[in-house]
């Protein structure tokens, strides 16, 4: 279930209703970064007190690096000592590393409790939060330990980006860019004709985006069902980001390292004669409209990028692979895998291309 509305956090009892609609249990853990538990989790906590239901507001410190193994054992322990049960249901209340890691640990937690997800960072709202992947990063690459869970109820109020950095939304904006070159000419267009409103943060368009992006990946999610493979599409630009993100020991955010990766993997498929070179161009444009770079920061070593990438989901035999995108819209199906291996040299010339002169 999937509700998005402005103004849901203007009345936090109304909230608390909903989420006690969708949960029906006795106690309560709101789990949060610091940063989002000042802003919503405090008025969100103040509200279930006022109806008298049990609650509890959680925190980590906010950012990638507390995304692992080690945080969830300290946010389990504070949730039994609380004296949280199977009856208790956990709101990951933030962006997407608390959709993940609380996701993750709602689903091991007494064996599994309800989750809620409070989505409160654009990309969360437009990616993170759909799908029911959640996980954990550990020092062998991103997302490597975790598990599919979904929550009983998504909850999405767009007037809370209005907290959020621009650096903060292009995180989410670089996720809808990739929904628009694999799937959606449509959305591309929009991307190109809308970007002075996106960037002026004007809620009504950013909400058209957080449609848009939310029914592209549950749609995609569903659809794995019957074709499995479909769901590496989502992945495009992600066999390098995340090999980027671990590489650059996450000093690359997610957004940063899947927008240099989409044009790494897309230069893979120009070389691969998959891709005309005006596509490239025209996805290089976009990137270049919204202000966000695509270039390989030159600390970073090839070597030990193509090494991380060999522990990617998509690998098989210990090759990585990659979705191919043929043109804005579309990308090819490859015995419905949806990607394919590529020459170790061609993935190294491509990297080499987008390194920083
Ligand atoms: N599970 C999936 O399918 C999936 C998909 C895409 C990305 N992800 C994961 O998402 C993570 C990145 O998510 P992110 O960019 O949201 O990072 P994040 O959760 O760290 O949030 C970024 C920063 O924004 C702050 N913030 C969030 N909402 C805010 C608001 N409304 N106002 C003010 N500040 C706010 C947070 O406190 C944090 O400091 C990565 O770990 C990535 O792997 C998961």
């Amino acid at each position: 279930m999937i509700h998005i509305e402005s103004g849901l956090f203007q009345c936090p009892e109304k909230l608390v209703e909903e989420i006690v609609a969708a949960a029906s249990c006795h106690n309560y853990a709101i789990i949060s970064d610091t940063q989002v538990a000042v802003l919503y989790g405090n008025p969100l906590l103040k509200a279930f007190l006022k109806k008298g239901i049990s609650c509890h507001l959680i925190t980590f410190p906010s950012g990638e690096q507390s995304k692992t193994r080690e945080t969830k054992e300290k946010l389990e322990n504070s949730c039994f000592e609380k004296g949280l049960g199977k009856d208790s249901a956990i709101i990951a209340l933030g962006g997407g590393v608390t959709t993940d890691l609380v996701g993750f640990l709602a689903a091991t937690y007494c064996r599994g409790v309800p989750l809620i997800s409070i989505p409160t960072s654009f990309l969360a709202m437009v990616d993170a939060a759909f799908g029911g992947k959640t996980g954990v990063n550990c020092s062998y690459g991103k997302n490597l330990i975790g598990c599919l869970y979904e929550p009983k109820k998504i909850i999405i109020d767009t007037q809370i980006l209005k907290t959020q950095e621009l650096k903060g939304i292009k995180e989410g904006l670089v996720e809808v860019i990739k929904y628009a070159i694999i799937l959606k000419p449509k959305l591309f267009d929009y991307l190109v004709k809308h970007a002075d409103m996106v960037l002026s943060l004007q809620e009504n368009v950013l909400e058209h985006l957080i449609h848009e992006g939310s029914r592209t990946k549950v749609a995609v999610v569903r659809k794995s069902k019957k074709v499995m493979g479909i769901r590496n599409l989502l992945n495009f630009g992600h066999t390098i980001g995340h090999a980027l993100e671990s590489v650059s020991n996450h000093t690359l955010t997610h957004g940063e390292a899947v927008a240099i990766g989409i044009m790494v993997e897309s230069e893979i498929a120009v070389r691969l004669g998959v891709m005309q070179e005006k596509v490239f161009e025209r996805i290089q444009n976009l990137f270049e409209l919204y202000g966000i770079s695509t270039q390989l920061p030159a600390s970073l070593s090839i070597e030990k990028i193509m090494d991380k990438m060999i522990l990617d989901k998509k690998s098989l035999e210990g090759k990585p692979r990659f979705v191919m995108v043929a043109e804005i819209g579309r990308c090819l199906e490859c015995d419905l895998q949806y990607c394919k291996n590529v020459d170790e040299g061609i993935v190294r010339q491509a990297l080499a291309k987008q390194f920083k002169l």
